[in-house]
């Protein structure tokens, strides 16, 4: 009964930093990810390790803290195994891979005159790998990583003159991959500045006098990059989609209670702000009454929102793992550790516990349902194609003596979230792509875990870089390879 359109995309999406390694290879310059340092779980109890300070950097840059360990460095080593990976890949019967570029490896001080030719290389040799298996490569261009000279000169986003350099960045290689690549993603879940402002933007916020009126500018000047490389892209190649990309957090409230109904509806707003901007080119009214009662003055300069309304994105994209309950009268605890506490407010909500839903040992409620909700909610909102841009369950893995991995609790998950998305599908939802987390283990980009694993397949090292990084397939590899050859008919 499987109603996936007959071009359907399947895959798997990554992103450079957590994924190729060789960060001082081919002419890279550092970025932002190279200086996140790996902290045992015994430590940071699963909570996002992604927040550096600028003394920490110059601490860094000055070898002063040579005894740590940054994974993000590493990766899984991509950058010199890819074409085993990609290998795997066609051999599970992907006809897409979500993958970043690292834009310190085009650009390696981010405001430099010319590209790095190695660089631009490095990701021609990609493409064309995956050509030869006719896989589609699904491209965002800034995926948590920053050139760290952006951030240490101009506090990343937070300077408008990031428009400029990300302009010059994207326009150098829509130029370049204009006959290899069809699907950009300007930036990955673009909402998370707002939580994680270093991961998200590059910035130092403890330069800041005030957090909310620098997170909130520093979006704005995403939003209008976003808006601005669409439209360069339109005029280097018209068959280009650009799409958004939104980390979505789908909140319920937590009781029948009126308030938290409300709560909850005030926190799913939250994921519409970004999208009724990228994909309908408008601010929501509610930011307006946001920033006046939080004293927000967002710098707009005059062309600003015309380009935001020309510029609107071809199709919508969304990471999905997880909902979560707003409450406004219970004093809960933060239950997912991706995102801080904060000050309370419409936009930093409290949230909850659901009972209704089993946690992950990261903390992560798994909520398939809550998946086809989020998918309903986007459509009925946008009417724009959607493409599910990451899924999956991050968790550890068993190494057998025989190598052979038995994952059935992620065989699970992926099978009940892609069977929501059928049913979105056979109720008319136009989806036309899914690429789960991971397809092959990564760094963790909230934890910088190797340990937390969302694969197909397996890479055997640790948290610290040991072991051979060899590749294994885990059952999960054979078990996608069938959805993918049934074209999610076999979901079994
Ligand atoms: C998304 C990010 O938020 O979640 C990815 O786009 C990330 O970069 C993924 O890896 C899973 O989060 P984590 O912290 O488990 O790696």
């Amino acid at each position: 009964m499987s109603k996936f359109p007959k071009d359907f995309l399947w895959g798997g999406a990554t992103a450079a930093n957590q994924l190729e390694g060789a960060y001082n290879e081919g002419g890279k310059g550092l970025s932002t990810a190279d200086m996140v340092k790996f902290v045992p779980r015994s430590v940071s109890k699963g909570a996002n390790t992604e927040t550096v300070s600028l003394e920490e950097v110059q601490n860094i840059l000055d070898g002063k803290r040579d005894d740590e360990y940054y994974p993000k460095r590493w990766g899984v080593d991509f950058y010199h195994r890819y074409k085993e990976d990609i290998k795997l890949f066609a051999e599970m019967g992907f006809n897409v891979f979500r993958m970043s570029l690292n834009w310190g490896r085009i650009y390696p001080n981010g405001d430099d005159e010319e590209p790095n030719e190695e660089g631009l290389k490095f990701y021609d040799d990609v493409f064309d790998e995956l050509a030869k298996y006719n896989i589609e490569p699904l491209v965002t261009l800034s995926h948590y990583e920053t050139p760290l000279n952006l951030s240490i000169k101009y506090n990343g986003w937070e300077n408008r003159k990031l428009i400029k350099f990300f302009e010059n960045y994207a326009t150098t290689v829509f130029k370049r991959y204009k006959d290899k690549v069809k699907y950009w993603m300007p930036f990955n879940e673009i909402n998370m500045i707002l939580h994680l402002a270093y991961t998200g933007g590059g910035i130092f916020i403890e330069k800041s006098e005030n957090e909310l009126q620098t997170t909130f500018q520093a979006l704005h000047h995403q939003l209008v990059a976003s808006a601005s490389v669409t439209k360069i892209a339109r005029s280097i190649n018209p068959d280009f989609q650009i799409g958004s990309m939104l980390g979505m957090s789908l909140y319920y409230p937590k009781t029948n209670h009126p308030d938290d109904v409300l709560a909850a509806q005030y926190a799913n707003r939250v994921n519409y702000y970004f999208l009724d901007i990228l994909s309908k080119g408008e601010y929501p009214n509610y930011a307006w009454a946001y920033f006046k009662k939080k004293g927000i003055e967002l710098v707009i300069e005059k062309d600003d929102l015309k380009l935001l309304k020309e510029n609107t994105v071809d199709y919508n994209s969304f990471s999905y793992y997880y909902s979560l309950c707003a409450g406004s009268i219970h004093d809960e605890q933060s239950l997912v550790s991706f995102i801080p506490e904060h000050d309370f407010d419409e936009f930093h909500p409290k949230k909850a516990k659901n009972e209704n839903l089993k946690v992950t040992d990261w903390g992560f409620q798994i909520d398939p349902i809550g998946f086809r909700i989020a998918i309903n909610e986007v459509w009925d909102r946008y009417k724009k194609p959607i493409i599910i841009s990451e899924n999956g369950l991050g968790t550890t893995d068993i190494l057998e003596e025989d190598k052979t991995i038995h994952d059935d609790y992620r065989i699970d998950y992926l099978r009940e979230h892609i069977r929501e998305m059928r049913v979105c599908i056979e109720e008319g939802v136009d989806i036309i792509g899914y690429t789960s987390w991971g397809p092959i283990d990564i760094v963790s980009a909230g934890t910088t875990e190797r340990s937390k694993r969302y694969g197909y397949i397996y890479v055997d090292a640790d948290d610290y870089g040991n072991g051979t990084f060899d590749r294994y397939k885990k059952d999960s590899f054979y078990w996608y390879k069938k959805v993918i050859a049934s074209n999610g008919e076999d979901l079994d």
